[in-house]
């Protein structure tokens, strides 16, 4: 049985309940990018928030992380990971979960009790020295020598730098092939981390106050790359199981092997397929100049230089072929590679032909430039960058490889120039300027908060936003209800957010201090996690929400409001897919 599906039968017959992967693309956080761990769309019911599912969970997360985009290319990096993960939500504590993990690791990993050894929190002023944890770990076979009690750098985890967090427990495997040390040393690489379970019983905010949780919850975390790596005895994660089809795949596309272009080829295949998660989540990610989409474009275009290095034909479908041997990898376990395949394609195939046409161009620029320099500066990155399409850390990358300087900051403020004139020259065009949201998603935006006021008066005011996604076409918006919404409710939804439209009312926006804007009744997903000042969107006396907008400055402006699509997406949670005509 495959890895992710033994996890979470485990989990299963501990009571827990499997919960779905939640899109890359993070819903409601609009914080990060994408999602870094299995915890991340947990956050609000680790603050106390009731999980429809209950208080046992696991999953298996698709996971995205940037801060190792520069290491790709080594044996261990990756953009894209699964963490396998379990959590309980105020139900069972340290003893349990440690339990859980010994008897996963020993029982159906059936790795020798003697190859693992743990860390664990020594405490600071505040926390008192973890003794719990370390007194389970002994009482489970784990001896003294291998329990290492660690400070804040080690043993406390925090998403970032505020949310729920507490020490952890981290669990180490020896993947040397002699006999194992009898004491732990955390120093020595040859032991490699392969678990880490949270205790989370605190909230740190931004400014670095630490409070008690209203509850105590475990989070942990187990990359699948790493533990596959481990369990099938390779130093390298490219040469592991999850990576043999794409792996061969290459190799016979370029001819080349493996060994001979390791680094171009990690390159290739972890970039090819991140770039396929993230164009096949359902926020609908194109390759674009800003956040997520820049991210996309970056990985296709460093992709496609290191194919272009591997000598393959740009005119051949590699990309293609390289992108369905991921979908085939994971598509029983994502369904939405299943449905955006084509999508998934088309992106890479258009930003492929987008970039090879002015890839050789720019590259024999560069050549041009660098003869007898030393660096590039700011006007010569800018030129690469705007005309022929390379991102900023493409132009140090290939500078890096000739071992010349890149002018950074030059490169920034001539991007800075550039972005100042082409404002003022679209200043007549787009009045007020809508930061990157077209016109059509500032109306959904509106209407999306019209609709979660409509659903409180006909369903009940335990309506609130769970989910909310807008495309050009779209808005969907998912909130708690136990059950189908019948015709009725839906018509009086429809009603009460076109009166709102008719009656033209206008929609203002307030900064204010985040604790004014709560006691003013304005609504919040989940408070913890908005800055001091807030903005505040009210319409009128139908909605008051804290939100960074942007809207329309009346109501009037919406158009026809209708719903196309009422349905579950999981126990206790109904989705509404609504569009403006
Ligand atoms: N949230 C913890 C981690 O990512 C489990 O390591």
């Amino acid at each position: 049985m495959n890895l992710k599906d033994e996890f979470i039968q485990f989990f299963v017959n501990k009571g827990h309940v499997q919960i779905p992967s939640a899109p890359v693309v993070p819903e409601n956080d609009p914080s990060v990018l994408f999602n870094t761990a299995g915890m991340q769309p947990l956050i609000p019911y680790l603050m106390g928030e009731a999980h429809p599912y209950g208080k046992r969970l696991c999953d298996y997360q698709k996971c995205i992380r940037l801060t190792d985009l520069d290491s790709i290319g080594d044996s261990t990096h990756h953009t894209f990971f699964e963490m396998l993960g379990n959590w309980s939500l105020g139900d069972y504590f340290k003893k349990e979960s440690i339990s859980y993990s010994f008897e996963f690791l020993t029982k159906v990993l059936h790795i020798p009790v003697e190859k693992l050894a743990v860390t664990v929190y020594e405490g600071d002023d505040k926390i008192p020295r973890d003794d719990v944890s370390a007194n389970t770990w002994e009482s489970l076979g784990i001896s003294r020598e291998k329990i290492a009690f660690l400070g804040k750098d080690n043993n406390f985890w925090i998403p970032g730098s505020s949310g729920p967090c507490g020490g952890d427990t981290e669990i180490f495997y020896w993947r040397g092939k002699g006999s194992v040390p009898e004491r732990f040393d955390h120093d020595d690489e040859t032991w490699v981390e392969i678990w880490n379970n949270v205790f989370m019983e605190y909230y740190q905010s931004e400014d670095g106050n630490v409070s008690e949780l209203s509850q105590k919850n475990v989070d942990t975390g187990m990359g699948l790359e790493r533990i596959v790596a481990v369990l099938e005895g390779v130093d390298d994660n490219y040469l592991t199981s999850i990576w043999d089809k794409p792996r061969k795949l290459l190799e016979e596309l370029s001819g080349i092997s493996y060994e001979k272009e390791k680094v171009s080829m990690r390159i290739i295949l972890d970039h090819i397929r991140t770039s396929v998660m993230i164009a096949a989540d359902p926020a609908g990610i194109k390759p674009s100049n800003t956040d997520q989409g820049y991210i996309l474009r970056r990985l296709i275009r460093r992709a496609i230089r290191h194919a272009r290095k591997l000598g393959l034909d740009m005119n051949s479908n590699w990309e293609e072929q390289l992108a369905l041997s991921f979908i085939e990898l994971y598509e029983n376990y994502y369904v939405e590679l299943k449905q955006n395949r084509e999508v998934v394609l088309s992106v890479l195939k258009t930003e492929k032909e987008k970039f090879s046409k002015t890839l050789e161009k720019g590259l024999k620029v560069f050549e041009k430039y660098v003869q007898n320099k030393k660096s590039i500066d700011g006007e010569t990155a800018f030129h690469l960058y705007d005309t022929f399409g390379f991102p900023i850390e493409l132009t140090k990358e290939v500078a890096l490889e000739k071992g010349l300087e890149v002018d950074e900051e030059g490169f920034k403020k001539k991007f800075q120039e550039h972005q100042e004139k082409s404002r003022t020259a679209s200043a007549g065009k787009f009045k007020g300027g809508l930061s990157g949201n077209g016109e059509i998603e500032t109306r959904y935006h509106t209407a999306t908060h019209l609709l979660n006021a409509a659903l409180k008066k006909v369903i009940g005011p335990s309506v609130h936003q769970m989910g909310s996604n807008i495309t050009e076409e779209r808005l969907r918006f998912d909130f708690p209800c136990d059950h189908k919404l019948t015709e009725e409710e839906k018509q009086n939804v429809e009603e009460l957010v076109n009166t709102w439209i008719q009656e033209s009312i206008p929609v203002t926006k307030e900064i204010m201090e985040k604790e004014k804007a709560i006691s003013s009744g304005a609504e919040c997903m989940f408070i913890e996690k908005y800055p001091d000042m807030v903005t505040v969107y009210t319409i009128g006396d139908v909605s008051k929400e804290l939100c960074g907008g942007p809207h329309v400055s009346n109501t009037s402006e919406l158009g026809h409001f209708k719903i196309i699509k009422e349905e579950a997406t999981s126990a206790g949670v109904r989705r509404i897919k609504a569009v403006l005509e």
